[in-house]
C-alpha cells in the first residue's frame, strides 16, 4: 500500500548489512551516585538511562568501529575488502586526522575505497545515509560503509552532574550497496539546522568563542540542558512532522520510529507531538544511553537481534543534537 504513496526521493541504496559493538565496562547509576551529588531515582526519572558503556583507557573510537564491523562480517558474511567508500559520523575522533574513516579503510584493506569522517553529532548516522544514498546514486560508488561511533566517555566532564549522567561509548554500522533495479530503500530525507543556538551544546576545541558567546576550552562536553530539551520538543519535534510529509506517509503507516535516543523523557515527548506510539518506538538508552552517532544504529540492532524488524517494514530515523542540528531519514529495511 504504501509503494503507491512515497516516491519522495530516488534511492538505488539498498542496506546489506549491520553490525554494532559496545565496551565491556559498565557505568551503572550507582557508579554515577559514588562521583557526583546524585542518584539512580532522578536519573531514571528525567533520563531513563539505567547505565552505560565505556571504552577502556586505551581503546578508541577507531577500535569500537573495527569491532562493529567485525560483528557485521560475522553475522552477514558480506566482504569489505571492496568498500568503495568509508563514512565515519563521529564527534569523538582518535585524533582530527587522520579520520577514523581512514583507519578503517587501512584495518579492513579496502584498497580502492575513500574515506571521510562526518561531524553532525548527534545527526551524524542519519547524515551519512542521506550522504551514501546520494553517493550511491550518483554512480560513483556501489558499496559504501556507514559507521556512528563515539567514546564520549572521553570528553564528559565527570565532575558536571548534570552533563556526567548521559553520555556512553559504542558503534554501530550499516553497508548500502547500489541495486542493481535501481530500487533502493531509503524514501525520504530532512535536515535542519539552527546554527545561532550552537553554543547551547559544544565540546570546545581552539577558538575561545562560539560566535558572540564565550566558551569553555578545557575540550569538554558543555551543555545548557534546557535549552536543549526546549529546541527539541519543538523544533525537532517539527522536523520529524516535515520528514512525515516528505514520505508522504503517516505515523501509522511508519511501523519503526527511531528518535536518536538522547533522554527517554525527551523520547517520550517527541512521541507524544509527533504521533508516534511509545510501541512503535525503539531506543538505545536503557542500557547504553546518550551515545550520540551511534545511538540509531544500536537502537535497530537491538530490535533486530531481537526478531523485531522484518523485511520490508518502513523505520523513521530521527538524530538531533549539537548544532543545533538535526537530519532524519524514512527507509524501508530490507535485512
Ligand atoms: O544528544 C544531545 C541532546 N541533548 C539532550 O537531549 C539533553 C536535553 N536535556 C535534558 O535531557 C535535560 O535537561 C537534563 C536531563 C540534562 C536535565 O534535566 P532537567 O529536568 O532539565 O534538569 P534541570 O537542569 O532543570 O535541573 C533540575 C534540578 C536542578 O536543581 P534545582 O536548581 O532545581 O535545585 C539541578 O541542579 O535538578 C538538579 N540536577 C540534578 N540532580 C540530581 C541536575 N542534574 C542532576 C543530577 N542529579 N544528575
Amino acid at each position: 500500500m504504501y509503494e503507491a504513496k512515497t516516491s519522495a526521493i530516488h534511492s538505488n541504496a539498498v542496506i546489506t548489512a549491520i553490525g554494532t559493538y559496545v565496551p565491556d565496562r559498565i557505568l551503572t547509576n550507582a557508579d554515577l551516585e559514588k562521583l557526583v551529588d546524585t542518584n539512580d531515582e532522578w536519573i531514571m526519572q528525567r533520563t531513563g538511562i539505567q547505565e552505560r558503556r565505556i571504552a577502556s583507557d586505551n581503546q578508541f573510537t577507531s577500535d569500537l568501529c573495527f569491532a562493529a564491523v567485525h560483528n557485521m562480517i560475522e553475522r552477514y558474511a558480506v566482504t569489505v575488502t571492496d568498500v568503495d567508500y568509508v563514512i565515519v559520523a563521529t564527534s569523538t575522533p582518535d585524533a582530527i586526522f587522520p579520520s577514523v574513516a581512514s583507519q578503517v579503510q587501512a584495518h579492513f584493506g579496502m584498497n580502492s575505497s575513500g574515506a571521510m569522517d562526518l561531524q553532525a553529532a548527534c545527526a551524524g548516522f542519519a547524515a551519512g545515509i542521506q550522504l551514501a544514498n546520494g553517493l550511491l546514486l550518483s554512480g560513483a560508488y556501489r558499496k559504501i560503509l556507514i559507521i556512528g561511533a563515539e567514546t564520549l566517555s572521553k570528553i564528559t566532564d565527570y565532575t558536571d552532574r548534570t552533563t556526567c549522567i548521559l553520555f556512553g561509548d559504542g558503534a554501530g554500522a550499516f553497508l548500502m550497496e547500489a541495486s542493481n533495479d535501481g530500487q533502493g530503500n531509503v524514501i525520504a530525507v530532512h535536515s535542519k539546522t539552527d546554527g545561532a543556538q550552537g553554543h547551547m551544546l559544544y565540546r570546545s576545541s581552539l577558538a575561545p568563542m562560539l560566535g558572540e558567546h564565550p566558551i569553555q576550552t578545557n575540550g569538554l562536553i558543555v551543555q545548557n540542558g534546557r535549552e536543549v530539551y526546549r529546541w527539541v520538543v519543538t523544533q525537532v519535534a517539527a522536523g520529524v512532522c516535515e520528514l512525515l510529509e516528505r514520505s508522504k506517509l503517516t505515523t501509522t503507516d511508519i511501523d519503526w520510529f527511531i528518535p536518536h535516543s538522547a533522554n527517554m523523557r525527551i523520547i517520550t515527548s517527541l512521541c507524544e507531538s509527533t504521533g508516534f506510539s511509545i510501541d512503535q518506538t525503539l531506543t538505545s538508552i536503557r542500557a547504553f544511553g546518550n551515545t550520540s552517532a551511534a545511538s540509531i544504529p544500536l537502537a535497530i540492532d537491538e530490535a533486530v537481534k531481537a526478531n523485531k524488524i522484518k523485511p520490508g517494514q518502513l523505520m523513521l530515523l530521527y538524530g538531533f543534537g549539537g548544532g543545533l542540528t538535526q537530519a532524519g531519514v524514512v527507509l524501508r529495511w530490507s535485512l
